[in-house]
């Protein structure tokens, strides 16, 4: 297990806004900085709306990122950014449009394609600058060098990351979030507390990451309940939007395990939403790592207010709290053929990036009967 003297990078936006109110933070930094020609990153539901960041200058808008983009997405986005020519390029959206909008600011008339800068640190120098406005609470993409783009032909998600694609400023505006419908807010909640869960458990755990996984938790437990309830909960919705910040702090250093890579394969082969996965799939392996983490397991569970006493009530504690927001924890609830469970444990178990790093050997028998046990 690491600790105080394992060496650790902490890569984040240096700047970064946060408040209600605080999305015309976008424009006055692009007046201050001297930046003219702006490319706005957006998906259609943010397009309508870009007059809050309060631009001025040349400004071209490219409003129709997809949820989870595919490369053609990308590349009809890199087609507008090679006809404008950006000096500064904002993401204003979810984690859809922040992806898409890092590797804007790079790739245009740069001679790269997404080929050829995917995995680590392979993209060339020259960029845009680049703000990030997150409209959703789940990914903290604003706060990373990552970013994840579909490939059509395999429907496997293409990763790139690049200390490159940082943002130099990131307005955080919980304001933005408040017309999310709950359905979108429980699922980037629940994002959110499994990026903080997995890295805090996770055998390359930090103290520098700790604190912020740990709260990230925190936050999510008192605010999320609260945030689906009640939709125009500003305060809550600054709880998340903060969690998921933190989220995206634990995610460079750390990242994910077994709960990430047990539920990609509900994505990749059944379009199940990314945070509706994770809800399902935390109890069980939470559950599953409580023997080899149970002090971090037990204060996972009072950070979200719902610590169980027992070493066996882990699953039932977990399993109560996302049911009680509303979580379908059924797997055949999401249309999943049975007889594709074994298939989606062999995918899930090659995940070997997230799950060397798992706190217990989770083998692809457990897997499936993980699958089994929340059909
Ligand atoms: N870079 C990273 O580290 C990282 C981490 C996790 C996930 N991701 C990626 O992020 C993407 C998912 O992002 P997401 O969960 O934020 O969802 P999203 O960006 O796909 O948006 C989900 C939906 O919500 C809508 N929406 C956005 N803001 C809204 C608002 N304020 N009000 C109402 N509707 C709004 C969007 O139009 C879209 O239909 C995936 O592609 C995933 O791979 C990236
Ligand atoms: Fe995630």
């Amino acid at each position: 297990m690491p600790n105080l003297s394992t060496l650790i990078t902490l890569v984040r936006p240096h700047l970064i806004e946060f408040g209600a109110g605080m999305a015309s933070k976008a424009g006055s930094w692009a007046v201050a900085n001297g930046f003219k020609r702006i490319l706005v990153v957006a998906d259609a539901f943010n397009a309508r709306w870009v007059d809050v960041l309060g631009l001025s200058g040349e400004i071209t808008i490219f409003g129709d990122v997809r949820p989870e983009p595919d490369v053609p997405n990308l590349e009809a986005l890199v087609a507008v950014g090679e006809a404008a020519k950006p000096d500064l390029v904002i993401g204003f959206g979810g984690g859809s449009v922040m992806d898409l909008a890092k590797l804007a600011a790079v790739l245009p008339g740069s001679g790269q394609t997404i080929a050829d800068v995917a995995g680590a640190e392979r993209v060339a120098g020259k960029r845009a600058a680049l703000i990030q406005v997150p409209t959703t609470s789940g990914t903290g993409s604003e706060a990373g060098t990552r970013a994840l783009v579909t490939d059509p032909a395999t429907q496997n998600k293409v990763a790139v990351q690049s200390n490159y694609m940082l943002a130099d400023l990131a307005v955080i505006d919980p304001a933005l979030t408040l017309s999310l419908p709950a359905q979108v807010t429980s699922a980037g909640g629940v994002d959110a507390m499994a990026h903080c869960v997995e890295a805090f458990t996770s055998l390359r755990a930090h103290p520098l990451i700790d604190m912020y996984a740990l709260e990230g938790v925190r936050l999510v437990g008192r605010f999320l309940g609260r945030a689906i309830a009640d939709g125009s909960d500003l305060e809550a919705r600054a709880g998340l939007s903060l969690a998921s910040l933190y989220g995206g702090y634990c995610l460079g250093p750390v990242n994910t395990t077994s709960g990430h890579a047990v539920s990609y394969p509900l994505g990749t082969r059944h379009h199940v939403a990314h945070g509706a996965a994770n809800a399902l799939i935390f109890p069980h392996t939470l559950a599953f790592n409580a023997p080899a983490a149970p002090e971090k397991t037990a204060a996972i569970l009072a950070a979200l207010g719902i610590a169980s006493g027992k070493q066996e009530n882990v699953f039932d504690a977990a399993h109560d709290f996302c049911s009680k927001l509303g979580c379908e924890m059924r797997l055949s609830g999401f249309g999943v053929p049975r007889d594709d469970l074994a298939a989606m444990a062999t995918e899930a178990h090659a995940i070997r990036r997230l799950l060397d790093n798992n706190p217990r050997d989770m083998s692809r028998d457990d897997i499936l009967a993980v699958y089994e046990a929340a059909y």
